[in-house]
């Protein structure tokens, strides 16, 4: 069969569906390949590059004429009508949105599958386009928002003054918010972020950020999606949006409900009451947006010196990677789709994530498909039994501790005070350094328990060299004990080399 990959006709669109890479990829699943000359122009991806990749480059009849053709954009209706009966073709096209373009499709007698209709389900995740989208998107929204901030986001002491970070606000923590998150946060900001999905509140920490809380009852979700607010819930939230909006330097918002406009969130007057020389990127803008103001593809500049950006291509502005990332889904699809890598397209409508992207078939309206359950919630694990539930291990109250530490310092005084004078300093050092020891180890975060694991290498250095000392001792039990020393140090020692070795080896690309 023959996959091709025409120019994209959508106005400013710099992407392409297939890269050299992905197109040779797609080739080695046993299907031909033309790529219309110019399509991956934007894209880094010259004609040269495909043609020394060898994949052939055509013109837009060889394109339109092929068994399969992928883009990046819905086809136009113009497009649909040079498509051939029985043809597939693959790209996003919003079919939720467009029932004129399923209709046309139908007409037309081919074979539409939506790439942004890939249901959110793990074993579907190296498909999904939208997400890679996101990804790409919410990263450069922050490259965006500093660009027009016009200052550092990283906080700095400095001998000329003290320069303080910049403060990030980010609306909804979907692949988007949190590619955001991540930006600003490595770029030095201080980023603060909230969702209506309680469930998102780690993801935002380990992100960097810290998660607003607002006290409203909010349910995990069921299938990954926010679903639309209450009336009680919109009110809960609203005075947080404007305190946080106005309390930013930059404010990105990326709130969606699917199949819904953007819910807006922050209002004119927030707008007007942010400093002079904030930046808000509505990374809605194409839903809608969720900020009074935005203008689609568009910069504004409020009457206060606002700057709301409503850029829909994001994504786009990246173009060599995003078309990369767009081609591996498309790889990955066809992987799917050719299980017997011979070349030839099989649809399986068994198959959940098969049958959620198809629009039609071979003319037949497939759309809507059945709901896909799925879940981003935690398994609902059932109440034990209260007679089988574990009886809980008593904690020790602070006067309970304080009287254990009291307790084992005396032991301990009155074992040094026993014994004879030479051991005196010795025991003394040993209890001290368990004292020590006990505050220092058991406060260290579990993050830096490698470099922990490094220190705890360095004192079974000490004892190695301390018992090969005492070998030589004219002491049968003395000798028992050192052997017994250098044994243990040394399994510590070597296991810890073994460990590092094989978390090194976690890292390394073969
Ligand atoms: N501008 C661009 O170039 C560009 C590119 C890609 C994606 N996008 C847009 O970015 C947005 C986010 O995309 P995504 O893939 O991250 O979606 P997503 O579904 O993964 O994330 C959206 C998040 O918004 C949250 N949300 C919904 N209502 C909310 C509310 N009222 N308050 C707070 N959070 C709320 C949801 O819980 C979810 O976590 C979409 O609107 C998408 O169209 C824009």
């Amino acid at each position: 069969m023959l996959i091709a990959v025409p120019r994209e006709s959508k106005t400013g669109e710099t992407l392409v569906a297939a890269t050299a890479k992905t197109a040779t990829q797609l080739t080695s699943l046993g299907y031909d390949v033309v790529v219309e000359s110019g399509a991956g122009d934007s894209a880094d991806q010259s004609d040269d590059a495909f043609t020394d990749a060898g994949i052939r480059v055509g013109t837009a009849e060889d394109v339109w004429g092929a068994d399969v053709v992928v883009k990046v954009n819905a086809p136009t209706e113009e497009e649909v009508g040079r498509l051939r009966q029985g043809a597939t073709i693959v790209s996003m096209m919003a079919p939720m949105r467009s029932p004129e373009l399923v209709e046309r499709l139908s007409e037309a007698g081919v074979t539409a599958l939506a790439m942004d209709a890939v249901p959110r389900i793990s074993r579907a995740q190296s498909m999904d386009v939208l997400s890679s989208m996101a990804n790409v998107a919410g990263y450069r929204a922050v490259v965006e928002a500093a660009h027009e901030f016009g200052r550092m986001f990283t906080g700095q002491v400095t001998a000329a003054g003290k320069i303080n970070p910049a403060r990030v606000f980010v609306v909804g923590a979907g692949v988007a918010g949190l590619a955001a998150i991540g930006a600003a946060s490595a770029m030095g900001a201080v980023v603060r972020a909230f969702d209506v999905r309680p469930e998102v509140a780690e993801q935002v920490e380990s992100m960097g950020a810290q998660f607003v809380e607002v006290d409203f009852e909010s349910e995990v979700s069921s299938d990954g999606y926010a679903k639309e607010m209450t009336a009680e819930q919109e009110a809960a939230t609203a005075a947080m949006y404007d305190e946080e909006a106005r309390a930013a330097d930059i404010v990105i918002t990326t709130a969606l409900i699917p199949g819904r406009p953007a819910p807006k969130l922050i209002r004119a007057e927030t707008v007007a009451g942010m400093r002079n020389g904030s930046v808000i990127v509505d990374m809605a803008a194409a839903n809608g947006g969720n900020v009074e103001g935005t203008e689609t593809d568009q910069r504004v500049v409020s009457e206060n010196g606002v700057t709301i950006l409503g850029y829909t291509d994001l994504a786009g502005r990246l173009a060599a990677q995003t078309s990369q990332l767009y081609g591996t889904n498309v790889v990955n699809l066809f992987k799917l789709l050719t299980p017997e890598k011979d070349g030839q397209l099989t649809l399986d409508m068994d198959d959940v994530v098969q049958r959620g992207m198809t629009v039609t078939r071979d003319g037949e309206v497939m759309w809507p498909p059945p709901a896909v359950q799925v879940s981003a919630t935690p398994k609902q694990v059932a109440p034990a039994p209260a007679a089988e539930a574990k009886p809980e291990k008593p904690k020790l109250t602070e006067r309970g501790r304080l009287a254990l530490v009291a307790g084992v310092a005396a032991v301990l005084f009155a074992l040094i005070a026993a014994s004879p004078a030479p051991l005196q300093l010795n025991l003394t050092v040993f209890a001290l350094a368990i004292v020590i020891g006990y505050y220092v180890i058991g406060h260290v975060h579990h993050a830096l328990h490698t470099p922990l694991m490094s220190v705890t290498n360095a004192i079974s250095g000490i004892i190695v060299v301390g018992a090969l000392v005492q070998l030589g001792f004219d002491n049968s039990a003395v000798t028992v004990l050192a052997a017994l020393a250098t044994l243990l140090a040394s399994i510590n020692i070597f296991g810890g080399f073994a460990v590092t070795r094989r978390m090194l080896g976690m890292f390394s690309r073969s």
